[in-house]
């Protein structure tokens, strides 16, 4: 540990956590705030300068650690506490994990450095930030960290709770591995006790999280072995909670319990997203991805067996080293082949460390584009056709915020588009809508 350039004086009295990347951070963001919460310290104000900024940041592609550098060069400069004092900054996040020697030796302003497995212990590193010194940990103990949390008390209608973290599927591309560590699971016994602290405190929908989430395994209260469908089936059991979700998938990991609970249980969204990255096979094992197209559109077919309703989403990358065109022009036919309800697409980022980053015949950034922009159009044709085909429907919105019109709510469907209508409301309600019009990005709903 060394001096930081400008120590702040006191511990922070008030801090700000920004979480960047996956569903997983906006968790680990909570906790952490809630983590400082109970050390007595506030939220900032919206738009208003905190003591103790928490960047919780995100490794996966090459411009979200370009982001977190300039971010903290803006919070130093925005800076507007007592001359002589400075903003305490800590990152956190898989940045942290995978450079945070570099951070702690390019910004000066940067007095914290928490890996996503350690970050309970970020009370005693602000403290040791506050006397003037600097903390790195970025160990990834066995110890459960979540043990260390203070209980869950409040909820939005919507919450996450992260059921497994890590990933050992190692494709070639990506950092997870690296900067989550390993697969764990939670234990079940934990996870509903969390969950009935959340619906306690006010969700109405858990949305289940893991970086592998459908590999997740435990015992139940019997002792009994028990996969991702028997946890869901548990906390389906309570009444107050109506509705369930569960991301990100891997398609060797959809069990054939887990197909059946769709049709099975009704708290259970028909909303499954399961990431297909490429549609050749070649360039699938490249990746690492341990499934083809065939099995991928199998698994596909079977949980529209069971349950014909369900919105499809994936996540998709162009530009993977040696892919060919007519390779490209495969995951076109693949889109089209599924009819897609949302999606992600990503120009491929090559990261250290990773076997991809040094594998031959990268792919320019122009016909990167150029197959992204291709990618797309087929992805919002789709995602436009799946809007079109709700209108006539009548379904439930679990409303989440106001709309920008007096009178005016916006909610999610079961199939997880953004429903916007006018009426009585609150928000946490579960409203019935007739689905009127489709837009480009939302539906209207007309109250029942
Ligand atoms: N565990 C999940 C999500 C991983 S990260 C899964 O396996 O599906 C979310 C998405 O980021 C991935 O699905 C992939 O599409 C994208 N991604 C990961 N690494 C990438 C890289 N190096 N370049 C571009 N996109 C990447
Ligand atoms: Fe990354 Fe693959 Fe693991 Fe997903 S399954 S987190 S893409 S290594
Ligand atoms: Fe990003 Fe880490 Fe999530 S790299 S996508 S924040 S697991």
């Amino acid at each position: 540990m060394s001096a930081p350039t400008s120590p702040p004086k006191d511990l922070p009295k008030t801090f700000h956590v920004k979480s960047f990347g996956c569903q997983m951070n906006v968790y680990d963001g909570e906790r952490m705030a809630e983590l400082l919460a109970a050390q007595g310290m506030t939220a900032a104000e919206a738009g208003a300068n905190a003591d103790l900024v928490v960047l919780n940041t995100c490794h996966i592609r090459e411009r979200a650690t370009e982001k977190v550098y300039s971010d903290i060069g803006r919070i130093v400069k925005n800076w507007d506490g007592e001359a002589g004092t400075a903003p305490m900054i800590a990152v956190a996040g898989c940045v942290a994990q995978a450079e945070g020697e570099e951070i702690m030796a390019r910004a000066p302003s940067v007095s914290v450095v928490v890996g996503p497995q350690a970050y309970h212990r970020l009370p005693e590193m602000v403290a040791t930030a506050a006397a003037g010194g600097r903390a790195t940990e970025t160990d990834m103990p066995a110890e459960a960290k979540f043990a260390a949390l203070p209980k869950r008390r409040k909820s939005a209608p919507s919450a996450f709770l992260t059921v497994q973290e890590g990933c050992d599927k190692f494709c070639t591309y990506c950092v997870v591995p690296y900067t989550r560590g390993a697969e764990i699971s939670r234990p079940f016994s934990d996870l509903v006790e969390e969950a009935t602290l959340l619906v306690a405190g006010g969700a109405v929908e858990i949305t289940l999280l893991g970086q592998n989430v459908n590999a997740w395994m435990g015992e139940d209260h019997k002792g009994r072995a028990v996969g991702l469908d028997g946890l869901i089936r548990t906390l389906a059991a309570n009444p107050d909670l109506q509705r369930i979700r569960y991301t990100t998938s891997h398609p060797n990991d959809m069990t054939d319990a887990l197909i059946a609970a769709h049709g099975e249980i009704d708290k259970l969204m028909p909303f499954l997203h399961l990431p297909v990255q490429a549609g050749s096979d070649r360039v699938l094992k490249a990746m690492n991805r341990s499934h083809s197209v065939e099995s991928y559109l199998r698994v596909l077919d079977r949980v529209r067996a069971v349950r014909p309703d369900i919105a499809l989403s994936g996540d998709f990358i162009v530009g993977f080293p040696g892919e060919t065109d007519a390779e490209f022009a495969e995951t076109l036919r693949l889109v089209d082949a599924v009819g897609y309800a949302q999606a992600f697409s990503f120009k491929y980022s090559a990261r250290p460390g990773t076997p991809a980053a040094t594998m031959a015949d990268h792919i320019s950034a122009e016909v990167m584009d150029e197959r992204l922009q291709r990618l797309q159009a087929a992805l919002q044709r789709d995602s436009q056709a799946f809007n079109a085909a709700s209108v006539g429907k009548r379904c439930h919105i679990l409303v989440d915020r106001r709309g920008k019109l007096v009178g005016q709510w916006l909610g999610k469907s079961p199939w997880l588009q953004s429903v916007h209508f006018m009426g009585d409301a609150a928000i946490g309600d579960l409203v019935e809508v007739d689905l009127i019009e489709a837009g480009p990005n939302s539906l209207t709903g007309r109250l029942v």
